[in-house]
């Protein structure tokens, strides 16, 4: 029999994006957002949080490298941003530490109990706050210095298993190779940010490798960093 069930989707507000997918990414899942530095993964991940505020669904940032003071003083950057998301609390900025209940002395998880707690703290956080977007920047260096592969496996399960429950779509900013990484075959989607040389410039590629419930081009396009946010041009008309 045919399967009648649509997935409802999370419009992203990046326009290019959301005509790339068929209107969006299914709402619930977890993407990746993966590319070397300076690729434009922060700026990515920013815009679909801002954008996501602005249509009213409550958006948290979790910053995992730098202070949240230093991510917000970006923002303001966008001709689309606007202050009153955050006095109002749709559009919030959080860093590790405020989900660790003050337990890890150094203010990073480094037990398993930690990134369990971890894991509770940030699944609570959503359901408590009717969380409808979910950033972590980045995802992978939560976990540096821990040998035990399977501590980003299990909180990336917990955080997936909390996310399509809850209807809460989220980008993880990660290093990953999309290849190999097991974080890549557990997440709903991966986009691909990369650089392309041309005639001596550097161009900034995006390219979307899978994502679930979703019948997607997987051509590389062109993408421009701006303060109207991501412009996204197909490659050949880049003037390739
Ligand atoms: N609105 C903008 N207009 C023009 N350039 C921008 C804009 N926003 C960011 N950039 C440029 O993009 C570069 C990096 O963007 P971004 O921080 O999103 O990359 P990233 O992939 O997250 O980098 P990293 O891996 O270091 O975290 C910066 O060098 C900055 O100059
Ligand atoms: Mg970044």
């Amino acid at each position: 029999m045919k399967n009648t069930a649509v997935r409802a989707r999370c419009i992203t507000g990046i326009e290019g994006l959301d005509s790339i997918l068929g209107g969006g990414i299914p709402t619930g899942s977890l993407v990746l957002v993966t590319g070397v530095p300076g690729v434009g993964k922060t700026s990515l991940a920013l815009e679909f949080a801002v954008r996501g505020a602005a249509m009213g669904e409550r958006s948290l940032v979790l910053t995992t490298v730098e202070r949240p003071e230093k991510l917000i003083a970006s923002v303001p950057e966008f001709d689309f941003f606007d202050n009153k998301l955050m006095e109002k609390g749709i559009l919030t900025f959080l860093e590790l530490s405020d989900f660790l209940d003050g337990s890890s002395i150094s203010g990073r998880p480094e037990t398993s109990e930690e990134f369990s707690r971890l894991g509770e703290n940030i699944s609570k956080y959503i359901l408590e706050h009717n969380i409808k977007r979910l950033v972590i920047d980045t995802y992978h260096t939560i976990f540096y210095g821990i040998k035990d592969d399977s501590i980003p496996r299990d909180l990336l399960l917990t955080l997936s298993e909390t996310m399509y429950v809850k209807n809460c779509t989220g980008i993880l900013v990660a290093d990953a190779n999309p290849s190999t990484s097991i974080e890549s075959i557990i997440s709903d989607g991966v986009i691909i940010l990369g650089n392309l040389e041309r005639r001596s410039d550097l161009l900034r590629t995006m390219q979307v490798l899978k994502m679930k419930a979703t019948c997607h081009s997987r051509a590389k396009y062109v993408i421009d960093l701006t303060t109207c946010g991501v412009l996204i041009t197909p490659l050949l008309r880049g003037g390739l």
